[in-house]
């Protein structure tokens, strides 16, 4: 089955919210990737979350409002939690908090936790869907469990077909890693997930963050192998191997590769960020031996990339 894509248009936003107010799956542009919406207050939409995703029960769901006060009807907020909301959000940061037991929001989006992880998008089209649907909505990245995130409406369609009633299409997403997610359950806040907001900003105003020494346990979603394309991805390639293709990353490009694609000629790590996933998915073909990637640095968005880039290498289960 093929799934419908629409221009985000007013029309098109209406009827996707009435589909989701109906019970069935959207999917919608965030500045970040492309989500794959429900309505959160519904169990049995957030049930088809996982089933269309062939996500583990155990890995919660972000939920996505229009913003502070929104979210407090659903989380506690201590004045910490206000602070990093007031000055990041709508934006590429999902917050970890403790979850009010008289939220409606679905038990399973939670995975039985008794924290909630909560985001205000920045995306135009991400937030006319909240206002139009007037429910908050959950939404994982709309792939496959375990696959490459979508960056475009094309992508998310290859991705979940006909398990999805409509996909709004916006077009690139600009950011094109997912949120960072930060989990301000604790005593310290703790960087479950570097992402789109980068992690000097977080600080800047926060204070100290700890980078969550057992990620694991901390956030589900944290398995080491995820976000892998189909063939074998090899980190700091130096030099290529036979039938290779490169992921490169500024202007001096290692010779004899059997295909390029360039992250970012000037070595711009937000323009990186934004041609990861999109890149990936086009080297991502039988006709290539593996993908080698170059060095990317470890500060702002390169540790987003990074963390993907480790994940999509890492040994696959089965
Ligand atoms: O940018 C994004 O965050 C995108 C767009 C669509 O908003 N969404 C996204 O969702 O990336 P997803 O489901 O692919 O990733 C959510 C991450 C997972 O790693 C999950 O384990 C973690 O957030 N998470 C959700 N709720 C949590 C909780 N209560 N405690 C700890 N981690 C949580
Ligand atoms: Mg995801």
């Amino acid at each position: 089955m093929t799934a419908t894509i629409l221009p985000a248009a007013p029309a098109a936003i209406e009827e996707a919210a009435r589909l989701l107010r109906a019970g069935a799956l959207v999917a919608f542009p965030t500045e970040t990737v492309y989500g794959l919406g429900g309505d959160a207050l519904d169990e049995r939409a957030v049930a088809e979350i996982f089933t269309a995703k062939g996500r583990p029960a155990f890995n919660p769901l972000i939920i996505h409002v229009l913003g502070l006060a929104e979210a407090e009807a659903h989380a506690r907020f201590d004045a910490r939690a206000r602070r990093a909301a007031e000055r990041f959000w709508p934006g590429p940061l999902s917050l970890v908090l403790p979850r009010r037991p008289e939220s409606g929001l679905s038990l399973l989006a939670s995975a039985g936790l008794d924290t909630v992880a909560m985001r205000a998008p920045a995306h135009p089209v991400a937030q006319a869907l909240l206002r139009a649907a007037g429910r908050p909505i959950a939404a994982p990245s709309a792939n496959r469990s375990g696959r490459l995130s979508p960056t475009e409406a094309a992508h998310a369609a290859a991705e979940l077909g006909g398990r999805v009633a409509l996909i709004l299409d916006g077009g690139r997403c600009p950011v094109g890693v997912e949120s960072t997610v930060l989990d301000l359950s604790g005593e310290r806040p703790a960087l479950l997930r570097p992402g789109g907001l980068p992690l000097e900003e977080l600080a800047a105003v926060l204070g100290p963050i700890s980078l969550a020494g057992d990620r694991r346990r901390r956030s589900p979603g944290m398995l080491e192998s995820h976000y892998a394309p189909a063939l074998p991805l090899r980190l700091e390639a130096a030099a290529a191997r036979p039938g290779e293709a490169l992921l490169a990353f500024g202007p001096q490009i290692p010779p004899g590769f059997a295909a390029v694609e360039n992250l970012s000629r000037t070595g711009d790590l937000a323009e990186a960020a934004a041609n990861l996933f999109a890149m990936l998915r086009r080297l991502d073909r039988p006709q290539f031996a593996g993908i080698a990637t170059m060095p990317i640095p470890e500060h702002g968005l390169g540790r987003a990339i990074n963390d993907r880039l480790r994940r999509a290498a890492a040994p696959r289960p089965g």
